[in-house]
């Protein structure tokens, strides 16, 4: 996660030192997709909580033959009660100690982001949403519709993922092999090894969701 994140920013050093004169995504636009509240979240809960509770916190994780998948789901709850668990801990709320208290682990910023993102995370096409938000924005654009900041970098040019003729078979295979395997751009890059089968899937979905529509909309 922090090469994600470093990746991220190194992209973001090349694109903005890359100049003005373009009609795609204006630096506040990129700024602000990825400074929302949910999509800080996701990335607090990947880095943090998704050993135990699973990239889509339904308890489907490395910990859970430690701890049993049941109990690591995360239930569709009200934030106070989220809040209260995360920063005091299972013991604290007389739940599992193999719950860890955060306060103090996490900074407030942190704990408010994570609390925001479990209020999406039982919603695929969110999470999906927040992936998407996260690693492919500077390329296919915050509206996914082709004009990312780094897109004019390339030819051929990320594609227009609001338009995209493919079938979610085909997105699938292209999102975790990369182009190159697909007989496409390599600098489609191969997402297999950074995200699990499940977030490509949300991440299918949500671009199933927005496909054929205008940005905005
Ligand atoms: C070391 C494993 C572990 C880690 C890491 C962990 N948790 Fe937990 N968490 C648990 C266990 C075990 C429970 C279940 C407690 C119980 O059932 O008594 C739990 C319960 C929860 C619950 C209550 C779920 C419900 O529906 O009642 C929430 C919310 C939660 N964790 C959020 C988080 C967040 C957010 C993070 C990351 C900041 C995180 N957890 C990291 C082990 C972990
Ligand atoms: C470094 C730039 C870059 C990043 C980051 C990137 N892509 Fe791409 N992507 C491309 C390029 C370039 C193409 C077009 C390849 C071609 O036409 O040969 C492409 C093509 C695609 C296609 C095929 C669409 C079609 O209609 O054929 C999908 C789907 C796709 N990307 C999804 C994603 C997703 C999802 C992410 C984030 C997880 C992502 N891409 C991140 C550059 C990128």
């Amino acid at each position: 996660m922090g090469g994600l994140i470093k990746g991220l920013g190194s992209l973001l050093a090349v694109v903005l030192a890359a100049g003005a004169a373009w009609a795609g995504d204006s630096r506040d636009a990129v700024e602000q997709a990825i400074s929302k509240q949910v999509v800080r979240g996701g990335i607090v809960f990947k880095t943090y909580c998704t050993l135990c509770h699973g990239p889509r916190g339904d308890g489907t994780a490395r910990a859970a033959k430690l701890y049993g998948k049941r109990n690591l789901q995360i239930q569709p709850r009200d934030a106070a009660y989220y809040e209260q668990i995360i920063r005091k801990g299972g013991a604290a709320v007389g739940r599992s100690e193999f719950m860890p208290p955060w306060e103090g682990e996490l900074s407030e910023e942190q704990i408010s982001d994570v609390v925001a993102y479990l209020t999406v995370l039982g919603d695929q096409i969110r999470r999906g949403e927040v992936l998407y938000k996260t690693n492919c924005i500077l390329c296919h654009g915050v509206n996914a519709d082709g004009k990312g900041r780094a897109a004019r970098l390339y030819d051929p040019p990320p594609a227009n993922l609001r338009a995209s003729d493919k079938n979610a078979d085909y997105k699938r295979m292209i999102i975790k092999l990369g182009g190159a395997a697909m007989g496409r751009s390599p600098v489609m890059p191969q997402w297999g090894l950074e995200l699990t089968d499940a977030e490509i899937d949300d991440i299918v979905a949500y671009l199933e969701s927005i496909k054929g529509t205008d940005p905005g909309s």
